[in-house]
């Protein structure tokens, strides 16, 4: 059921015709709750704060201008978070995260922020 979702709003990500910044698609009526407020910020920090924050002492060569700390920053980047952390699965380096958080990612970045 849950994978069902997955896919759908995979495809509704996918589509040249509605990217993730137009109205949210259908399938969000039903999708979780998932917001930056109740799970994006934890997600982020446990992730990718470790390079990808402006107060990171170590960012493991992260460009300088590539932050999540805020909301804000991860809207401006969905698109490439999206194709890294979930179609191509090459950040956060070294991968390790659950399918599960991969699946609230998706959602998040089609219907949460
Ligand atoms: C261990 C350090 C490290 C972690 C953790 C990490 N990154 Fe990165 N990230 C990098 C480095 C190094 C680069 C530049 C090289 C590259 O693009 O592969 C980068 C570049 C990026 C870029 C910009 C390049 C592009 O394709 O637009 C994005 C977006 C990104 N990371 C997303 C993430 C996300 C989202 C997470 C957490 C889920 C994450 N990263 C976790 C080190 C890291």
């Amino acid at each position: 059921m849950f994978s069902m979702l997955l896919l759908l709003l995979a495809c509704a990500g996918n589509s040249e015709s509605s990217p993730l910044d137009s109205a949210p698609p259908a399938e969000c009526a039903s999708a979780p709750d998932v917001t930056w407020q109740n799970w994006g910020h934890g997600f982020f920090l446990t992730y990718c704060g470790a390079c990808h924050s402006a107060t990171s002492p170590n960012r493991d060569g992260a460009p300088e201008n590539v932050n999540f700390d805020t909301k804000a920053e991860v809207v401006a980047m969905k698109e490439r978070i999206r194709l890294r952390v979930i179609e191509d699965q090459t950040m956060p380096l070294g991968g390790g995260v659950y399918e599960e958080d991969l699946e609230l990612l998706n959602v998040m970045l089609a219907c949460g922020l």
